[in-house]
């Protein structure tokens, strides 16, 4: 391997390889890709790197069942658990997916002393908590991609809507990856005109709804977890810390005291750079949004409050 930097995705499932794929075309860092399934690992990067003679990128992917390949790495995404199936909310694979966060975790920090992490495996929330004390890092470098993929649905349905183009919305959903999150729709705009000027309020609580649903939406229409937008959310992710981009994104960070929250990890806009979470943005909500966030605040209170650690 060159003196290129270095990326590893743990988890050579759909999502993970969505974004080692996704990361691999951007062509800034070689990716390594790591699962304990014997052959998927090897196998996924054999394809992505074969993809390379017709897309023309020169990043190396690396398929592996060890941690060895991945050592210092800059960034570690963590996609590996059990993904949702129909019927299942992303709470119910806690214990399970608790045991391999951890494990991963372990594993990782052995390797990558100076990785920042990116967790997505659900229930997210939950999830960046046992990646936090098992790895005993500071907060800017242990984080979560929720709000990102929860903020492109809801975008997705306003350019539907409005019949504009999906590159003018700006939006934000904040709180918990669960369905009780909050997109702010007094932060949203499309091409600086303020969302409730273009659309209906009842329209605009029928994008609210589905996009809070929009995890399951998918699960019960793939009969698994998504993966095109939760891998190239992930991605974007990278970007942000690997090139220092200082991007205002909506992530999982944990809080302490920002929007009257403490100890919690939580979605909420920050300033995503090369020391990770750089800064954590402090929106105006309105009442109801408040409300809402503190409602989210409880039901990943709950779900954290199942983890064994
Ligand atoms: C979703 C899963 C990945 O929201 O949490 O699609």
């Amino acid at each position: 391997m060159g003196g290129r930097r270095k990326v590893t995705v743990v988890g050579a499932g759909n999502v993970g390889a969505t974004c080692a794929q996704e990361l691999a075309r951007r062509d800034y860092a070689d990716v390594v890709v790591v699962d304990i399934k014997e052959g998927l690992p090897q196998g996924k990067a054999l394809d992505v790197n074969q993809a390379a003679a017709v897309l023309g990128y020169e990043a190396t992917v690396t398929g592996s069942n060890g941690y060895e390949e991945s050592s210092g790495s800059e960034v570690v995404v963590i996609t590996a658990g059990l993904p949702r199936q129909p019927g299942m909310s992303r709470d119910d694979l806690v214990t399970t997916n608790e045991k391999i966060v951890t494990s991963v975790t372990e594993q990782v920090l052995a390797a990558s002393p100076d990785a920042i992490l990116v967790v997505v495996s659900n229930p997210l929330d939950a999830m960046c908590h046992v990646a936090k004390d098992v790895s005993g890092w500071a907060k800017e470098r242990v984080f979560g991609m929720a709000g990102i993929l929860d903020t492109a649905r809801f975008s997705t349905f306003i350019a539907w809507e409005t019949g504009m183009s999906i590159k003018d919305v700006t939006a934000m959903v904040l709180g918990g990856h669960g369905d009780q999150m909050v997109p702010v729709v007094s932060a949203t705009t499309v091409g600086g005109i303020p969302l409730r000027k273009l659309v209906a309020e009842a329209r605009i609580q029928a994008m609210v709804e589905r996009t809070a649903k929009g995890g399951g939406e998918l699960v019960n229409l793939l009969g698994t977890s998504a993966w095109y937008a939760p891998g190239a959310a992930a991605a974007q992710m990278v970007d942000a810390i690997v090139l220092d981009e200082q991007r205002v994104l909506p992530c999982t960070a944990y809080l302490e005291g920002e929007y009257g929250i403490d100890g919690l990890y939580m979605g909420v806009p920050v300033v995503l750079g090369a020391g990770g979470i750089e800064r954590i943005v402090e929106l105006d909500l309105d009442e109801s949004e408040q409300a809402a966030l503190r409602a989210s605040a409880d039901a990943v209170r709950d779900v954290v409050g199942v983890l064994n650690s």
